[in-house]
């Protein structure tokens, strides 16, 4: 365990990734222990800062400390009067979801579909559940780093095929509630082309950047040879010595960082126990 500054302690979460960060006040960072915070954070992939309680405009606040807000494609679960932040809840009022009641359950990047995805993602946990709702990362940098000279070779400026278009994906299935709602697929953006090797705007590291929920393919690469190669891939990113498990605990305020990590959200919450999380999510650059 390591002191930071004054009061910020520091302490790893797992072999794989990740640190947890007690004693500072995300709603009141000064700026010599935010930018310590961010370093921290690019070096770790993931952070969690413990026993936090910030209000979706304070959320806000800090988000925008790293970069611009990115708004979700979908606006159906942004909340009232702070779209900025989208709401992640098994919830309902008046028989209506109040959130994104089932998101992630594929492993992903946040936005990957588009030209510019994001950069960081936070999670504010409001209520936990006793029972499942846990998350996982798998380290997107250790898998690039672990594959054989000749993979990196093969996989130089390769790009990879995007979509948000469940349809197009051959590795998923469409979820029942978006069975009969043909309109939610037009709202599909554009393919985006992405490098699979991604190199990170501030450590340098390369990462690999793919995933099955959002790679569809590979840019000037037949299937039978796009297909074979990303499933040698994702199964290859599936190792657990990357990844991380974490049990939420309410005021976690966890963030991300997208270019270097997937993150998969396990479910399995029972019936009557209420998950809420509040998401916000940060504009990163064009992958490089
Ligand atoms: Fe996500």
């Amino acid at each position: 365990m390591a002191t930071i500054m004054d009061s910020m302690t520091v302490k790893p979460l797992s072999d794989a990734l990740g640190v947890e960060v007690s004693g500072v006040n995300a709603a009141d960072l000064g700026e010599a222990t935010f930018k310590e915070l961010r370093e921290i954070f690019h070096e770790n992939l993931v952070v969690v800062v413990k026993d936090q309680d910030l209000s979706p405009a304070e959320q806000t606040e800090f988000a925008q400390r790293f970069g611009e807000i990115q708004y979700h494609i979908s606006p159906e679960y942004l909340m009232d009067g702070q779209p900025e932040v989208m709401i992640l809840s098994n919830e309902k009022e008046d028989g209506k979801f109040i959130g994104l009641p089932d998101g992630g359950s594929e492993w992903h990047s946040d936005h990957s579909y588009v030209d510019q995805p994001t950069g960081y993602t936070m999670l504010h946990a409001i209520k936990v559940p006793k029972d499942g709702g846990d998350t996982e990362w798998t380290n997107m940098v250790k898998a690039y780093e672990t594959l054989s000279d000749e993979m990196k070779e093969r996989l130089e400026g390769v790009i990879g095929i995007h979509s948000f278009n469940r349809l197009k994906n051959q590795r998923l299935t469409v979820p029942v509630r978006h069975m009969n709602d043909p309109d939610y697929y037009k709202r599909s953006p554009p393919d985006a082309f992405h490098p699979i090797a991604r190199t990170h705007p501030h450590t340098g590291k390369k990462a690999l950047y793919i995933s099955p929920r959002f790679t569809i393919g590979i840019k000037d690469m037949d299937d039978t040879e796009a297909q074979p190669l990303l499933d040698k891939l994702f199964a290859h990113i599936k190792n657990r010595d990357f990844i991380y498990r974490h049990r939420w605990t309410e005021g976690d305020l966890l963030m991300w960082d997208n270019r270097t990590t997937l993150h998969l959200a396990l479910l399995g919450v029972p019936e009557g126990q209420a998950r809420r999380m509040h998401r916000t999510t940060v504009l990163g650059e064009i992958p490089f």
